[in-house]
């Protein structure tokens, strides 16, 4: 008799945004002459910048001649692509890695939740709540989470609330944890950390022996200054960071699949008996075993972000993205709603309405308005009375998904 995981029976309902688009589907389907909106899943409205088109038509020609075409490529990425990544991302903040401190990926949902794989079964792993579902949901499957609690959330968990009580900044745990993921711009909630609050939590894992997971999928859409785009800015992150990147919404790729992965040399994580062993080492033998590599077209396309020509074309891309968020963060501002982010970050987060929980709210939005959103509940328990909305929606969806909610709500 085969036996399966049980781990993911401890999983409740689907994952987050297959659960959406389950109710999205039966909802077209019993009213199917209305036009939904869908600012839930953040998924870019695209297309591609124009730079990266050309630049995949060619590496396609490419493949074409037995003189350029491309087998197997390198498991971690591409010289032309790692190289433009050094300098344009982070030689330019004044950090300084190896070429083989950077690992090409077909994403960051793959990336942030393989990594727990390299680290022990019996480490206590840290998160903000709200967060994205991946990380928590992985270390479940892998045996990390223990039993669900009465509160939604796990018990072998730590949580760390960020809610508006507390700015949304997180405390420090009180115990000692192992593995911290920390995920700024933050998805859900669009709220980012200072270079000081982040200078804490650098400090706490060099003290602790901890390692700290950085998801900075959206650090291209900061504006404002003395937020950190990467971990490496903080002073000692070199050696207790994993850092992780995005092709997808800062270039449109949700579609095509990029990201990277920073894993420095000099991050540690120990034996049974206190013998440190490089991160790099291990994620590297991990992704050889088990990836294959990001296709030579793609990340053909990719590196086009960081021509002159792509730079400009992104930079159009994430205003307009911007501008959606000041619209959706405004247009909800008077409506009365409490609104968070959308500042430096593609997400806007609002309380619900008269302390509705949050997927009480996302049925109403969808009947009321057709107006697609994410519950706070989703993201963690601290996420229960929140919503989230995305920026990601083509100008006019946005505008008119706001007079959907002031006239659906009559607000
Ligand atoms: C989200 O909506 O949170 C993201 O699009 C999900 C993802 O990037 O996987």
């Amino acid at each position: 008799m085969v036996t399966i995981n049980e781990n993911y029976l401890k999983l409740s309902g689907g994952y987050l945004f297959s659960e959406i688009g389950r109710r999205v589907t039966r909802f077209k389907a019993e009213n199917p002459q209305v036009h939904i909106i869908n600012l839930g899943i953040g998924d870019v409205a695209g297309p591609l910048p124009q730079a990266v088109i050309e630049s995949m038509h060619q590496a396609v020609d490419e493949m074409a001649w037995p003189e350029t075409f491309r087998g197997y490529g390198p498991e971690q990425g591409y010289d032309f692509l790692i190289n433009s990544i050094i300098e344009h991302d982070y030689r330019s903040r004044g950090i300084e890695l190896d070429a083989d401190e950077i690992f090409i990926s077909d994403g960051s949902k793959c990336d942030t939740g393989n990594i727990q794989e390299i680290f022990g079964i019996e480490n206590v792993v840290a998160i903000t709540d709200p967060v994205y579902p991946v990380y928590v949901d992985t270390n479940v499957m892998a045996g990390r989470g223990g039993e669900a609690d009465a509160a939604g959330g796990f018990e072998r968990i730590v949580y760390l609330p960020c809610n508006a009580e507390n700015s949304f900044v997180p405390q420090l745990p009180e115990q000692r944890v192992g593995l911290i993921y920390l995920c700024y711009p933050n998805n859900p909630t669009g709220t980012t950390l200072s270079k000081a609050e982040l200078k804490k939590w650098v400090d706490y894992a060099r003290e602790n022996r901890s390692v700290i997971l950085y998801d900075a999928a959206y650090e291209a859409f900061i504006r404002e200054e003395d937020i950190p785009h990467s971990i490496y800015e903080i002073e000692g992150a070199m050696e207790v960071a994993i850092e992780f990147r995005s092709f997808s919404k800062t270039a449109g790729f949700t579609g095509t699949r990029c990201a990277f992965t920073v894993v420095p040399k000099r991050v540690v994580g120990y034996t049974r008996e206190s013998e440190a062993v490089s991160l790099n080492r291990l994620w590297n033998r991990r992704q050889t075993t088990k990836f294959n590599g990001v296709s030579y077209v793609v990340q053909r396309g990719a590196a086009a972000v960081y021509t002159p020509e792509g730079q400009r074309q992104v930079r159009e891309m994430i205003d307009y993205y911007m501008t959606n968020a000041s619209i959706i963060r405004n247009g909800l501002l008077k409506m009365g709603f409490q609104v968070y982010g959308g500042v430096n970050a593609p997400y806007i987060w609002l309380k619900t309405l008269d302390g509705m929980d949050s997927w009480t709210f996302f049925d109403r939005l969808l009947k009321d308005a057709c107006v697609v959103g994410t519950p706070g509940a989703g993201f963690g328990p601290a996420g229960e009375g929140y919503f989230r909305l995305t920026a990601f929606g083509a100008r006019e969806d946005t505008q008119e998904a706001i007079e959907r909610i002031k006239n659906g709500l009559k607000l």
